[in-house]
């Protein structure tokens, strides 16, 4: 496995693969990698000849008061873990090369971001937009894999590739959760034990509205209150949201008469915890 952190490298490697006529796979992270994050590189091992790995935690994407400084890092211990799932390259870019003096070209979607994650967080998804535009044009794949988890950034990505005719195939993977249900996530090791266990609320809450619409439930604002109580029965949760939307547009449904997502942000002491499920009527 080979370390690359210079752009023109990764771009002068991702090239010769490419005229081998091998194709690339790539899987973006912001690293401390977790199951989920090697289930991702698993799936793009089984797509593509050669795997990407990018680690960069990227500073456009997080907001004023955010957690950027205190984003948890592990480089060795990621570095063996891609070792170990049978990737081929890790691509650690360097903020200063990502991020001249001077930048000032960013992606930007209209409608997608007006939901969800976008509201407490405005400038989230411009820079999830830009260093994943960024990243396809040094790493060059034919194909990408990103976890349903961020079901609003997959579905961002999506758009951004339709829309800007990127030559990638995207690929959604399902999310990978702890034995207990809880949605695994890098910013977990920041959870207290007591704020773990209050974790759960956002998978429970996910699962009783699930019985509530198989029991016949479909009005939406009776669910969300539901789901709502569980949650803040459990100690310092705070809600940020908890929508049940059209999976397309990320609109609100007042009724449930196709599948329909259910997402949801909840604040856990200090830590922002999101989880979503697909509900069929
Ligand atoms: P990060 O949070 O490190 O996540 C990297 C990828 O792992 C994303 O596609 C995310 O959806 C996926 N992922 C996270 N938790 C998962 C889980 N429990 N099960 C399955 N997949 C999971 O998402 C980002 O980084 C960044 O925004 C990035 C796309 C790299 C752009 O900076």
């Amino acid at each position: 496995m080979e370390i690359i952190s210079i752009v023109k490298q990764m771009q002068t490697h991702s090239e010769q693969t490419r005229q081998l006529d091998h194709t690339i796979g790539f899987v973006p992270t912001m690293g401390f990698l977790h199951e989920g994050h090697l289930s991702l590189i698993h799936d793009a091992r089984k797509r593509a000849d050669e795997v990407v790995v990018s680690i960069f935690v990227n500073p456009t994407q997080f907001g004023p008061g955010e957690d950027l400084e205190a984003y948890p890092r592990d480089l060795p211990r990621d570095i063996e873990l891609i070792r170990q799932e049978g990737a081929d390259i890790v691509f650690t870019p360097k903020p200063e090369e990502l991020y001249p003096k001077n930048f000032q070209t960013f992606v930007e979607l209209e409608k997608l971001p007006a939901h969800l994650c976008g509201i407490s967080r405005p400038t989230h998804f411009r820079g999830v937009a830009t260093v994943v535009t960024k990243l396809f044009n040094i790493v060059k794949p034919h194909v990408a894999v990103f976890g349903q988890k961020d079901f609003q950034q997959l579905a961002v990505i999506r758009r951004m590739v339709q829309d800007l005719n990127f030559d990638i195939e995207i690929i959604g993977a399902p999310t990978v959760r702890e034995p207990d249900g809880l949605a695994m996530s890098s910013r977990n090791t920041y959870l207290t034990n007591e704020q773990r266990v209050s974790g759960l609320s956002l998978y429970q809450s996910l699962q009783k509205v699930q019985e509530l619409l198989k029991n016949g439930i479909k009005n939406t604002e009776e669910l969300i209150k539901a789901a709502s109580e569980l949650i803040q029965s459990y100690p310092e949760t705070q809600i940020d949201y908890v929508s049940i939307c059209d999976p397309d547009t990320l609109e609100d449904l007042p009724i449930i008469d196709r599948p329909a997502l259910m997402a949801l942000a909840v604040k856990v002491g200090k830590t922002r915890l999101i989880d979503n499920m697909i509900l069929n009527p």
